[in-house]
């Protein structure tokens, strides 16, 4: 039985963590912590565990892993503080805004002998799974181009707060770039075996604003045009500002063919062969943030992954490691924009 804990205990922790720890019989919530003591103990309460007054005090329960689900300017310190404490540690996304303190979790982990996952969920989406096969199968021949999108109406309609921290700068560092564009970047990462070195983005904040009526201090909408070392241009478009139904398309043309992932309302993939053949699966929908915080029960694999990992000693292969590759792509886009050139990324 793994003993797990989770710190901060917001929407993410309520629709996705804590559920999932409690649906997999391996785990026993060991409990929660938050800055706001009373969420810790509701949901304490809700999930069951204890709620703690500390995060070390957490730590020293006897707690073999924890999630760590606070904003995102917090991720580095609290992993890095559960991993020299010899807990296996599952971080949200963005890994942490730096590139330093992404190599410092890295660091900590080697170190300490500790697994350090991120929760790149769109890895383990049953359509991108299926994908990475068939191209890793030549299916649709050699992958030449790709656009991949992400974009929902905001992040204050899933927080449920109108000035959401993710507006704030100090506490969330980058806008819908780092929200939304490190799901898909270190997705065309997992869907082509390749890895972006080239990167040309520009950045806007196009509409999102505070109470007062001025613009939000981060970007709504990021545009970028991606390169990898293998000579695959795609673009990727990621926004709060889609206010309709979800966007989480990705798109790869082939020399023999293109495969569409959750780009059709019913066909999660669909195949099309450049010599007419044709082939549409139905395997399951991108969790919604709608969805999601309508209440309804959706299981994204990412507890069992990490759980499993641990159980059966296995290297996540979503690691901090792995992740960070995607995070130096996000760092680059964030230059670019700044710049106005194109950014090369130094890549392992
Ligand atoms: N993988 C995904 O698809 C996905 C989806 C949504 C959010 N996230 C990520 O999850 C993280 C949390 O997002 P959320 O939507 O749950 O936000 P939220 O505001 O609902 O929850 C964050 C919680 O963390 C607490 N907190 C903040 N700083 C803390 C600290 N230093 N110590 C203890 N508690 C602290 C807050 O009090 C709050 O309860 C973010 O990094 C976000 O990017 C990932």
């Amino acid at each position: 039985m793994l003993n797990v804990g989770i710190i901060g205990c917001g929407k993410i922790a309520e629709v996705r963590h804590a559920p999932e720890y409690l649906e997999n019989p391996s785990c026993n919530i060991v409990g929660f912590f938050d800055e706001i003591p009373a969420r810790a103990e509701s949901y304490a309460e809700k999930f069951g565990g204890k709620a703690f007054n500390t995060i070390q005090e957490l730590l020293n329960s006897g707690v073999d892993a924890v999630s760590v689900c606070t904003s995102n300017t917090t991720h580095a310190e609290i992993s890095i503080q559960a991993l020299n404490a010899g807990v296996h540690v599952l971080c949200e996304k963005p890994m942490a805004t730096t590139l330093e303190d992404c190599q410092k979790m890295v660091e900590a982990a080697e170190r300490n002998g500790k697994f350090l996952m991120i929760g790149q969920n769109q890895r383990l989406a049953k359509a991108h799974v299926k994908a990475r096969k068939l191209i890793e199968s030549g299916e649709i021949g050699k992958i030449l181009t790709f656009r991949t999108t992400f974009g929902h109406p905001g992040p204050e309609n899933w927080t449920g707060q109108k000035n959401s921290w993710f507006f704030d700068k100090t506490k969330a560092a980058f806008g819908a770039m780092a929200d939304l564009g490190v799901h898909k970047t270190d997705l065309i990462h997992f869907l082509t075996g390749d890895v972006i070195t080239e990167v040309t983005a520009q950045l806007g904040t196009l509409d999102k604003k505070y109470p007062d009526g001025t613009p939000i201090s981060v970007d709504d909408n990021a545009y970028c045009i991606y390169q990898t070392r293998g000579g695959i241009i795609g673009t990727l478009h990621v926004s709060w500002t889609f206010y309709g139904d979800e966007d989480n398309s990705t798109v790869l043309y082939g020399t023999d063919g293109v495969i569409r992932c959750y780009d059709d309302p019913k066909y999660s993939l669909i195949v099309e062969k450049r010599d007419g053949g044709r082939a549409y699966y139905i395997l399951d929908q991108m969790t919604s943030n709608k969805e999601q915080t309508s209440g309804a029960r959706t299981n994204t694999g990412v507890i069992d992954t990490f759980v499993n990992c641990i159980l059966t000693n296995t290297p996540p292969a979503i690691s901090g490691r792995e992740v960070m590759k995607a995070m130096k792509v996000i760092f680059a886009a964030e230059e670019s924009a700044q710049n106005g050139k194109k950014v090369t990324v130094v890549q392992d």
